[in-house]
Formats: C-alpha cells, structure tokens, sequence
C-alpha cells in the first residue's frame, strides 16, 4: 500500500517535469507527439529518480530505502527458551464448548479418537480443545510434563461450558519425542492402548528460533528439523499404518506455516521456512500415496498467531510487532481459536473430498 503510494507521486512529479510544452500548455491543445514515449523509456538520466530505481544504477542510488521493507535482518536473533522460560498456555473460555445452533452433522468428530503432537501447550491445546467440542476424544502428546495439566483443565473447561452432560471426553496425555523414532512408537502403543484406535492425527509440536543462516547453531538446525520434518513424519506414518492395519479411513493435519511458502522479514530463519515447505510438500505426497486407503492428508499454513510465545517474543520487541502486523492484509494476528474451524474442518467428513491441501489461515499475509 505504501510503496506504490510513493512510486505514484514520484512518477507524478517525473511526468510533470518531462513533460513537453505541448502536453501541458492546456487540454485544448492536447498534441501528443508520437517520438514522446520513446524518447521518455530511452533517457538515461542519472538523476531520473526512476532511473536510480532500477538494475541501470549501481546499489543504494535510489537511497536507503532500497529493499527496506523486503529483507531480513541479521540483528534480529531469536533463541526458543527453555523450558523453565516458557510462558503457561491457558486453556482457552467460553469459545470451545457445545453450542444449540444448527450446523451440518458432516463436521462432528463423535466417537472418533484424534493424537494432537504439541497438544500441551500453544496452537496443539487450543486445537485439541475445538476438536473435543466437536465431538472427538483426545491424546495430548508432548515432550512437555505440562500436557497433563493441560488434559485435566480441558476436561474441567468442557464440563464448566457442557453443565449436565453425563459423558465427558476422554481426554489423555502422552510423552514422547516426536523426533526420536523408539519415542514416537512407544506413545502410539500407549495411545491404542488407552483408546482403541487413532482416527485423526494433527502435528502441532514444532518450534522457531532466528539467527542469520550465516551463523545459524549446525546444531540448532538439526534439532529444529528433527522436531519439525522428521517429527511430523514419523507420526503421520505411525498412524498410516495402523490406520491401513484396521482399514479404517482416517485423516491428518499438519501444520505447517506460512513461511512454508514466503519468507518472512525481518528475522532471519531459513531452516525453519524450508522445514516447514517440507511439512507442506509431505502431506501433498502422503496424500496421494495413502489415497486408495483413503486415508486424506492436508496442511495448515498459519500466520502469526499470538500464543502465549509469541506474545513473550513480541511484548520484548515492540518494533518486530508493528512490523509483523504492517504487512497482514487484515492487519490483525491471528488468535489460536481461529484454528479451530479450519482443523475440524479437515479432520471430519465435510472434508471428504479434500486431501493434499494447504489451508492458509493468515488474514492474507501470503497474497501480497
Ligand atoms: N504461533 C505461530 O504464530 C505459528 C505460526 C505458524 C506456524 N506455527 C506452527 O504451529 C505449531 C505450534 O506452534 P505454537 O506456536 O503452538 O508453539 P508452542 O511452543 O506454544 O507449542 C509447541 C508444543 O510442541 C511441543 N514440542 C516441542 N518440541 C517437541 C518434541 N520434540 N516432541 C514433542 N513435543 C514437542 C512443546 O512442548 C509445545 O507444547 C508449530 O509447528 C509451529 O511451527 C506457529
């Protein structure tokens, strides 16, 4: 909206400049001389502040603005904390409960059993928590001792918005590492044992952290894709199995994000947009692979959402939420309760017909 804004009154004020004494002596004596365009493209001016606008002109000609708004920037280091560090995620009131409003039966997820990986805390419990409202019994899976906590108050939140219901949701809490192959397996077979089954799977544990790809930790790297990429992959093709050993149908979500898609500014992260384009890529091709055992894999792409990390992160960088929020279409983040419909969405029978896809849920971040 703002660089187009400059570009129109600077192409205002070339064209009043350039223009010949025959163009603007008056609209009666409009006379546009055939030689004028031509000899306008051809100029060569180094002055011509279009000129120093394009690849004619050496690098900073047209100022410091040059790319401004379009880069990363290498002082922006962002390091996921530790455990100790990591703010509580509330489980969220009086958004997720029973409501006595017509909807159609094909988005219930009654008497289905859904794993959510990062279900303890952030977009996996507020996902976990819209899922049980929508009918489905739950087990959180997560590195993080929290996720007890976390099924104890989901259950307590569901009983305080449903007052009278005589079945509550089975709702269960697992550990595992998602990126630990023995780790993941172990938690699958204590979920089929505490459920029955798996009908659904969403994997939500991931992380980001931001430092210039130049110095980025070999260390850190591997960690991150061994939590995003192999995590979600292990899981998906855990529950693939079981789900083609029961032939039953089933379906999964992988979240992945945005910057699966575009890259992000200012804070550097090139592992993260290429762990997270992987996520995407992967459903797309488990999609197709699991098709005849109609099993449907989609993606979630989410934009910035304010969890109770991100609201840490930007409460201690006010200048990267003025940035961030700039450049959203909505000009809003967004908040964990909007991914409650989309993944619901996915996940039940109203999808049926839908598989391989990348839902963008980023008030339209990824359109401009
Ligand atoms: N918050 C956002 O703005 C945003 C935007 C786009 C995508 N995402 C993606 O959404 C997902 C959830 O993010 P969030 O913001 O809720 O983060 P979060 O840190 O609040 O929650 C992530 C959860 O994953 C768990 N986890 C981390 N590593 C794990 C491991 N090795 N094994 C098992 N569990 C592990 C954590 O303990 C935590 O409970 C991530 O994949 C993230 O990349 C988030």
């Amino acid at each position: 909206m703002f660089r187009p804004a400059i570009l129109r009154q600077v192409v205002r004020a070339v064209d009043q400049s350039t223009r010949p004494a025959a163009l603007v002596a008056g609209p009666h004596q409009f006379i546009r001389p055939l030689s004028t365009t031509v000899s306008r493209a051809q100029r060569d001016d180094k002055n011509d502040p279009l000129t120093k606008a394009t690849t004619k002109a050496p690098g900073g000609a047209a100022g410091e603005h040059e790319g401004k708004y379009a880069r990363t920037d290498e002082n922006v280091v962002i390091e996921y904390p530790d455990d100790a560090d990591m703010p509580r995620s509330p489980v969220v009131q009086g958004r997720g409960g029973m409501h006595f409003k017509r909807t159609l039966a094909q988005f219930s997820l009654e008497n289905r059993v859904t794993l959510v990986t990062g279900g303890a805390r952030g977009l996996g419990l507020v996902m976990g928590q819209g899922i049980v409202a929508s009918g489905s019994d739950l087990a959180i899976v997560d590195l993080n001792h929290e996720a007890e906590e976390s099924a104890r108050k989901l259950v307590e939140q569901f009983q305080k918005e449903n007052p009278g219901l005589e079945q509550l949701p089975n709702v269960t809490a697992h550990y595992a590492d998602v990126s630990n192959p023995d780790s993941v397996n172990n938690a699958l077979s204590e979920v089929i044992a505490k459920h029955g089954k798996i009908d659904h799977l969403v994997t939500s544990a991931g992380f980001t952290e931001n430092f210039d790809a130049i110095s980025y930790p070999y260390d850190r790297m591997q960690k991150l894709w061994g939590v995003n990429v192999d995590g979600t992959y292990l899981f998906a093709t855990g529950v693939a199995k079981h789900l083609m050993e029961r032939k039953a149908p089933g379906s999964i979500v992988m979240i992945g994000s945005m910057s699966g898609a575009i890259v992000n500014v200012p804070q550097p992260q090139a592992p993260y947009n290429a762990a997270k384009a992987a996520v995407r890529h992967l459903a797309s091709s488990f999609a197709v692979e699991w098709a005849g055992h109609g099993i449907r894999v989609n993606c979630i792409s989410p934009g910035y959402m304010l969890t109770a990390l991100t609201r840490k992160i930007l409460d201690e960088n006010p200048e990267l939420r003025d940035k961030w929020i700039s450049l959203i279409p909505t000009g809003k983040m967004g908040v964990p309760e909007d991914l409650m419909g989309a993944v619901t969405f996915l996940l039940s029978d109203a999808s049926k017909y839908i598989t391989g896809a990348d839902l963008r849920v980023d008030g339209g971040y990824t359109l401009t």
